[in-house]
């Protein structure tokens, strides 16, 4: 039986661009649009038109560079912002408009001032509208994870009569938990779309670190498309980041089996691009792109992954596009590490010179915390000076 697939909507230029420190100048989304494509997202959000003139151009200009993705561009449920959104959107190869509004009583009351049968009519006119404008449309129910479930499968009900085709079930705060949110998705799935040629899309905030899993959890009750970015940027705590989501269904692709188009080879190009082009990289801890993620420090580890990286790697660096095994060493280091470094550097040593070599190395290592090249070439010439000097 084939697997289904699980369309991956990037969303690091719009959500990801809007959070502090993450600002893009044209050019440079344009390039970071072109390695999202080689990376095989399905869908680029590439701006939010009515919000400036930056965004609307970005849009534009992601929708003619970009012919492989669908291209999507976000608005209110305001015809205004529908209107810009479409216009932005005229030139892309398959375009789509996402519109929300929220549905929670919280946002209603505090932020729109408005009832829900307001809210109501809003998303009917604004999806009607839509639908005539781009290939497809795409409606969010922001902040559903606090919504009323009558009023939110109400809402989508009347998004689908009108022409959504995608539902997207945003936890706008992250505030869900990952079997609270798979009860959502199962919830919607059965009250709103039932046998509809309609596809569920989830979209995580990760203020309690939870958005990848509570999107593995959606994905495993029936959502189709993740909303994502590259090394997880967004509002506040950030998004479900891209990488983590893939290679989490890559790597356990027993316990999910469903199938992406991403070239997960690529996964590094994309996150360093990001990190060269905003104010930040990613914490060296970081899953899957931080700069320890497939280093080892401590010696039995480095043994063991000289001996069979699997031993401690469920993922090989290569598989992210990674080039090499970054072996850090330091005082933790054991002498198999040691001994392989130092046959990369061309030298071999029978067992007395390693055992003399790898004291002075620990030596070393306690004053200094990080051991280079240059210091293993340094000690085997401190010891032929001493060996000739006796
Ligand atoms: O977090 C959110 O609710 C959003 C919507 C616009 C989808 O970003
Ligand atoms: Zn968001």
């Amino acid at each position: 039986m084939k697997s289904e697939k699980i369309a991956i909507f990037d969303t690091t230029l719009r959500d990801g661009e809007q959070s502090p420190g993450c600002s893009m100048y044209l050019d440079e989304k344009i390039r970071m649009a072109r390695q999202l494509e080689q990376l095989g997202v399905d869908i680029i959000e590439a701006g939010f038109p009515i919000a400036s003139e930056g965004d609307f151009n970005a849009v534009r200009a992601v929708s003619a560079e970009c012919r492989n993705a669908t291209i999507a561009a976000l608005g209110r449920t305001i015809e205004g912002d529908i209107f810009r959104a479409g216009d932005a959107l005229k030139n892309a190869a398959r375009s789509r408009i996402h519109t929300f509004v929220a549905t929670s009583d919280i946002h209603l009351e505090y932020k729109l001032k408005k009832t829900r049968s307001e809210v109501l009519a809003m998303t009917r006119k604004a999806v009607r509208a839509a639908a005539g404008l781009a290939d497809e449309v795409e409606f969010s129910a922001e902040d559903a994870t606090r919504s009323d479930i009558d009023f939110l499968c109400e809402v989508f009900t009347a998004a689908v009569e009108e022409g959504a085709t995608i539902l997207n079930v945003p936890d706008t705060v992250g505030y869900t938990l990952p079997t609270e949110y798979a009860n959502l998705i199962r919830t919607v799935k059965q009250r709103v779309v039932g046998d509809r040629d309609v596809t569920i899309s989830v979209h995580c905030h990760n203020d309690l670190g939870l958005a990848v899993a509570n999107s593995l959890a959606a994905v495993e009750a029936g959502a189709r498309q993740v909303e994502c970015t590259i090394n997880g940027i967004g509002e506040r705590a950030g998004n479900a980041s891209l990488e983590e989501f893939v290679m989490a269904c890559a790597v356990r692709a027993d316990k999910m089996p469903f199938e992406n188009d991403i070239d997960t080879s690529q996964i590094y190009s994309a996150s360093s691009l990001l990190s060269s082009i905003i104010s930040f990289g990613v914490q060296p801890n970081k899953a899957i792109v931080g700069r320890n993620a497939f280093a080892h420090e401590a010696g039995i580890h480095q043994h063991g992954v000289l001996s069979n990286p699997l031993c401690y790697e469920i993922m090989t660096p290569e598989s992210v596009g990674i080039p090499k095994n970054d072996i850090v060493l330091g005082k933790h280091s054991g002498r198999h590490a040691l001994t392989s470094r130092y046959e990369e550097l061309g030298f071999t040593f029978d067992q007395e010179e390693i055992s003399d070599i790898y004291t002075r190395f620990v030596e070393l290592a306690d004053k200094k915390k990080n051991i280079y090249e240059q210091d293993l070439i340094g000690i085997v010439h401190e010891r032929s000076e001493t060996l000739i000097a006796a």
